[in-house]
């Protein structure tokens, strides 16, 4: 009986447990001012499986709503007018200051990564990460917007996540800095794919070689949820059996 009194308010808990989406802090592309696209192609192969992570390098870190803002504007400027995009490169930017900002969003294709625009989401932690890493709220908010992701039906739970040196040819590019890969890399749903810089065979994607290298390399979550719902079930009923 005790053993129903304790389990009860556990189980509620689970249940109740808010959305990672309710406790993610977006800033959607009207409240931060975006200018409209040139032009939108949408993406065709959703949920997608991978996370392509990059830092800004320039421009540098923010901490504040403001400065973040303007770093977001100045990005997608940098994006529409010097290199002639149709629109800010990153599917999302994070802030700092623990904020998300909406880029091309969940439903367009971006220009983070070559070859990766129309199965990988990019993401871009505001800042230069060669020398130290981003802080934790930034982190943590990237880690909420996957999870929010896979919950809206975005982004697959057996996903995988990558970093933008390692989408391109070896040395094409040192981001998202040698202090935010660091980091990265021991996620549990990181993927130590390296793009080998090889012609592609015919038919070949380097996603289509990714996918076939990181299915091999991370069991699916489904089975490990799976396997961790049983150990516990397991565990009270002997809780219940001897109490
Ligand atoms: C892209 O998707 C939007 C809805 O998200 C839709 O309104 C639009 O027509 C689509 N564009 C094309 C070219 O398919
Ligand atoms: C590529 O795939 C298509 C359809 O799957 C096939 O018709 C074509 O012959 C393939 N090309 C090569 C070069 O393998």
């Amino acid at each position: 009986m005790t053993s129903i009194l304790f389990i009860y308010p556990l189980l509620l808990a689970m249940v109740n447990s808010q959305s990672p989406c309710d406790e993610l802090s977006l800033v959607d592309r009207a409240e931060w001012g975006a200018q409209e696209p040139s032009a939108i192609t949408n993406l065709t192969n959703k949920p997608l499986s991978f996370v392509v992570m990059h830092h800004s390098y320039y421009p540098l870190s923010c901490y504040d709503d403001d400065s973040c803002i303007e770093r977001v504007k100045d990005i997608q400027d940098f994006h529409q007018n010097t290199q002639n995009w149709d629109d800010i490169g990153f599917h999302f930017l994070v802030g700092e200051n623990g904020k998300v900002y909406e880029g091309r969003g969940w439903n367009r294709q971006a220009a983070h990564s070559t070859g990766w625009n129309n199965g990988a989401y990019g993401v871009c932690i505001i800042g230069d990460f060669t020398r130290a890493p981003p802080n934790e709220k930034a982190l943590n908010a990237v880690r909420l917007w996957i999870e929010c992701g896979i919950k809206l039906g975005h982004i697959k739970e057996d996903h995988y996540i990558i970093t933008h040196r390692q989408s391109q040819r070896p040395h094409y590019t040192d981001c998202p800095g040698d202090n935010m890969f660091g980091i990265v890399r021991k996620w549990p749903r990181f993927c130590s794919f390296q793009n080998s810089g090889a012609p592609l065979a015919a038919n070949k994607t380097q996603i289509a070689l990714a996918t076939e290298f990181c299915e091999k390399q991370i069991s699916p979550l489904s089975a490990a949820s799976t396997n961790l719902a049983t150990s516990l079930i397991m565990f009270y009923l002997l809780l219940i059996h001897f109490l």
